[in-house]
């Protein structure tokens, strides 16, 4: 690859691009739970991500949430306009899974309505930490404006992705965003929408086709990632 590397994340490089304001994201194939204490790679993964990713973001901008997604330029190269990102995991949960069930006294898969948002700072060192609106505040990342609109782009996103998911026999539990500005100062939707960021139960079978497979070690994690672009319709 010509481009200069900008940033190398766990599971994603992002690269300079012959445009100033466009990067190129490459989804590689490692896969890392635990703040990187568990890291594998496995084949295929980082392609079945970025289509997977690339299809949920097209289906996001027709809804109306503006997102840095431009392309997608090979299997595992999106192209994106560059954001300027704010350090916030922005979580939406429909049901109680994972970290909300170990740190408060939710059952397991109960149901959250209205969903819950939480909102973590992103900071592998300090283990990504929940903040309050207070604190992002009082830590300038956003404005009381911009905090209400990156929450109400969360619940659209959540909308339209329950739909998508629901049509494809798929139960969305839970879901991690991250948004930046873009050159205009306008927030968007930036990162993966993908299996990695988020938990899917089989309607069917209660079964987990997502990360869960991995973090827990109960199974074919490439092969639940392929039944979801499966029932997502994309032909990999
Ligand atoms: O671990 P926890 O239950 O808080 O995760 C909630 C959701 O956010 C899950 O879907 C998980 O995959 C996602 N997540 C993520 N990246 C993180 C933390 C959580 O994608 N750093």
């Amino acid at each position: 690859m010509s481009e200069e590397l900008l940033y190398a994340g766990k599971a994603k490089s992002v690269y300079r691009s012959d445009a100033p304001d466009e990067l190129v994201v490459v989804f590689r194939d490692d896969i890392t739970a635990f703040d990187g204490g568990k890291k594998d790679v496995l084949s295929r993964k980082g392609e079945y991500n970025a289509r997977v990713s690339a299809r949920l973001f097209e289906v996001l901008e027709k809804a109306g949430v503006p997102t840095h997604f431009l392309r997608l330029e090979d299997p595992t190269r999106m192209r994106v306009r560059r954001l300027a990102m704010v350090p916030l995991e922005v979580i939406v949960r429909n049901r109680a899974a994972g970290s909300l069930v170990r740190n408060y006294p939710f059952e397991s898969g109960q149901p959250l309505a209205p969903p819950l948002i939480v909102i973590d700072y992103k900071d592998d060192a300090r283990h990504d930490p929940m903040v309050n609106d207070e604190i992002i505040l009082a830590l300038g990342l956003l404005g009381r404006a911009e905090l209400e609109e990156m929450k109400g782009l969360a619940l659209r996103v959540n909308g339209v992705l329950r739909g998508i998911f629901a049509a494809a026999d798929l139960d969305l539990v839970d879901f991690k965003l991250e948004f930046g500005r873009d050159d205009e100062g306008r927030l968007r939707l930036g990162d993966e929408v993908s299996m990695d960021s988020m938990r899917l139960w089989s309607r069917e079978t209660g079964e987990s086709l997502d990360k869960d497979v991995y973090r827990l070690g109960t199974g074919d994690v490439l092969g639940a990632y392929a039944r979801v672009a499966e029932r997502l319709g994309l032909e990999m």
